[in-house]
This record gives structure tokens, C-alpha cells and sequence, in this order.
């Protein structure tokens, strides 16, 4: 087992990662320092691991709650039902909460434990690769509303994480992809040599080889640690880590939540705004092409669904969280391995990503 620790003075806390976790309690069990318990997951992943972690705590009163799966049921609503059952069980502020699952459950156990009695204390079990390398670290929790992503949310960090591997062996192809495109991220905006070496493992990635799976987590989870310990709050730094979001939920908002997984929507957007730090001659046209490769190289998809005009972009990325006093501001590139601080473009270049970028 390898532990990282997040660096936040008195809310520091670790992220275990190795093979099995779930099956002892050793590494994890002492981080609940209370009898009630409610583990929230969905309907994918309660079937698949929700007995071995049950398991773990024979001496507490443990609750669930089972949502349905899936990006659209990041909803108010389902934080109400994890609210209804904990006012059920008639929880104190005392009690833990524990997400079980993907990046979804994580945003939204970790949105509700924050709220709860004005917040009692949480645990992530991330069991999509997203969640290990990305979504369970650094504590931002959010439920989406209908008119933008992730809108309605707190920051709010966990007392550990716990990143079993051996529960990828059960991740479908399609999720794979999408989480290796957060890995990749971490490559683009900090991190030039792991960009080298994803290009050299992939295959390897891809066949699932646990030595590389292990390294690319442990790897992204220094690098998210590292950003979050300088920058919790997004005053700054941690902003990078948002390279091809404000596309991306674009993509994810317009096509309505579900339909094009976070992971390819943030490919989507790492290309555009490779493309985009290309016109303002920062990348060269080789530079977004080695970009292009290698997400394409781990099946994902590099351009827009032809049905997002332009315009319909522009609106959507109207309401992104960087925007200040409503003037648009991106990630960009100066390097593979460097990325800037959210900063304004013109608009003639933004549309000239926008209309040419993947659609020619
Ligand atoms: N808080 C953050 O810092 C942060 C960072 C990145 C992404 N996110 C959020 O994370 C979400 C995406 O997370 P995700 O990609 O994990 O999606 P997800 O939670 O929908 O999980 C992906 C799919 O895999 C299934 N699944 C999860 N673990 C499994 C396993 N071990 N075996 C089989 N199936 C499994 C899920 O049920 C789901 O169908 C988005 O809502 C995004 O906004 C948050
Ligand atoms: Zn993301």
C-alpha cells in the first residue's frame, strides 16, 4: 500500500492506494471515530462492493443509500434522499458518511456530509479510476443544476481516501478512457516527463497492467495533492487543474448530463484549448497533434459533437465558475507541461476554435 498525505495543516489528511483495501479494515477503519455510519452508492456499484465494506464495520450501526447511476441523478434531489434517510435514522453530527463509487457519488456524498447538521465528517472510496486519480482528492463537492454543472456545491475535504485498485478490474473500457483523461491532464498542466511516460505505457494502461495503472494513479494523486495543498480554494494555482473544463462542461451541459462522459468532454475540451493556445502562438501545430495522439491512443474523442454550434458554446460557457463579471477566461498551454493561470481571449480567436476545431 502506498499513502500520499494532503497537506492542509489540522484538516490533513491520507489517500491510501493499493490492491484490496476494501477486503481489511486495517488502513481505513480507525478514520470513523463513530458508531453511525452511511455509506452512499448506486445501483452499479452497491451490487459489486457494497458487502465488503459492510463488512469492515461489524461493530457500527451502518445505513445505505443506493441511488440511481448515472451524471443526470447529480442532483438537489438526490442529496435530499441522503438527507430523508439520515433524518430517518435519526443521525447525529456524529455521524460518517462514506461515497462508495464514481466521481458522481463522491461530488454528491461529499455536497451532502457538508450540509448535514452544517457538516459531519466523510470518507471517499473512489471505484472509477476518474474518482482515484481526480474527484475523490482536494475536497470539491457540488451537485449539478440544470442549467450548469456542478453549480451548487462546497469545498469540503474528506478524513482519508481509499483507492482500491482491484476494484478497476470491474470499471468498463469506456470509463477507463474517460478517467485516463484526467490522468493525461496532469501531464499537460504540470508534469511534462509523466506526459513522456503515458505515451511510452499506454498500451499498458489500456491492457490494464497493474504496474502502470498503479504508478499512473499514485503519480496524478502527488500532483492533485500538491496543487490543492498550495491552493485549496482556487485563489490560483489549482485553477490549472480545470485545463479543458470550461469546454468541457459545455459539451457535458448541451448535450444534456450522461450523454458524453465527463472524461471525453474534457478531452474534447483539452484539445480546444490546445487548438486555441496554438492561434495564440504558445503550442505549436506538432505540439496539439502530440495532444490529439495520445487521448485518441486511449480511445477518446478529440472534437465537439457536431450539434453544439458556435453560439450554443458561447452561452453555456456563459455560466462556467472562472468567468468573472461575465468576460470568459480559459486554461491555456505555454507548453506541453505548463499551463497558464484562467486568462481572458478574444473573441475572434475563441470562435475560430469553436467553428473549425474537429469540425473540418
Ligand atoms: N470533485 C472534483 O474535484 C472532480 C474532479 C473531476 C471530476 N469530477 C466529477 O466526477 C464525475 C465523473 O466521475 P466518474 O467518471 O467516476 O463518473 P461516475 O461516477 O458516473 O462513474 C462512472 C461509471 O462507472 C461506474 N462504476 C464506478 N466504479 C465502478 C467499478 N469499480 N466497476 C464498475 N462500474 C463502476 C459508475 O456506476 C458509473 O456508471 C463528474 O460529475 C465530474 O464533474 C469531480
Ligand atoms: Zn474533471
Amino acid at each position: 500500500m502506498r499513502i500520499l498525505t494532503v497537506t492542509l495543516g489540522e484538516r490533513s489528511y491520507p489517500i491510501y492506494i493499493g490492491k484490496d483495501l476494501l477486503r481489511s479494515s486495517e488502513a481505513w477503519v480507525r478514520h470513523i471515530d463513530a458508531t453511525q455510519v452511511m455509506i452512499v452508492t448506486n445501483e452499479t456499484v452497491a451490487p459489486l462492493y457494497l458487502d465488503a465494506v459492510v463488512r469492515q464495520l461489524r461493530d457500527k450501526r451502518v445505513a445505505t443509500v443506493i441511488l440511481p447511476d448515472g451524471e443526470e441523478y447529480k442532483t438537489i434531489d438526490s442529496a435530499m434522499a441522503v438527507f430523508d434517510e439520515l433524518l430517518r435514522w435519526k443521525f447525529s453530527r456524529s455521524a460518517h458518511l462514506i461515497a462508495l463509487g464514481g466521481g458522481v457519488i463522491g461530488d454528491l456524498a461529499g455536497f451532502a456530509a457538508a450540509c448535514y447538521q452544517r457538516g459531519v465528517p466523510f470518507l471517499q472510496i473512489p471505484t472509477s479510476l476518474l474518482a482515484q486519480v481526480d474527484s475523490s482528492v482536494g475536497g470539491k463537492t457540488a451537485v449539478n443544476h440544470p442549467r450548469g454543472k456542478n453549480m451548487i456545491g462546497a469545498f469540503y475535504q474528506p478524513k482519508c481516501v481509499i483507492a482500491d485498485t482491484a476494484t478497476l478490474d470491474t470499471l468498463p473500457d469506456r470509463e477507463l478512457s474517460a478517467g485516463l483523461a484526467e490522468v493525461i491532464k496532469y501531464g499537460l498542466i504540470r508534469d511534462p516527463e509523466f506526459f513522456d511516460w503515458m505515451e511510452e505505457h499506454m498500451d499498458a494502461l489500456l491492457r490494464r497492467e497493474p504496474e502502470a495503472l498503479t504508478y499512473a494513479i499514485e503519480r496524478s494523486c502527488r500532483n492533485k495533492a500538491e496543487v490543492v495543498a498550495a491552493d485549496e480554494r482556487e485563489a490560483g494555482e489549482r485553477a490549472t487543474l480545470n485545463l479543458g473544463h470550461t469546454f468541457g462542461h459545455a459539451v457535458e451541459t448541451g448535450m444534456g448530463y450522461g450523454r458524453v462522459l465527463h472524461g471525453e468532454a474534457v478531452a474534447i475540451g483539452m484539445c480546444q484549448a490546445a487548438d486555441l493556445s496554438r492561434r495564440l502562438g504558445w503550442l505549436s501545430a506538432a505540439d496539439v497533434d502530440r495532444i490529439a495522439t495520445l487521448l485518441k491512443r486511449a480511445r477518446l474523442p478529440v472534437a465537439p459533437p457536431p450539434s453544439l454550434s458556435a453560439e450554443r458554446y458561447l452561452e453555456l460557457m456563459a455560466v462556467d465558475k472562472k468567468n468573472v463579471e461575465g468576460q470568459l477566461r480559459f486554461i491555456l498551454l505555454e507548453r506541453i507541461g505548463k499551463a497558464t493561470l484562467p486568462r481572458p481571449v478574444d473573441v475572434g480567436r475563441l470562435t475560430a476554435t469553436l467553428e473549425e476545431y474537429g469540425r473540418v
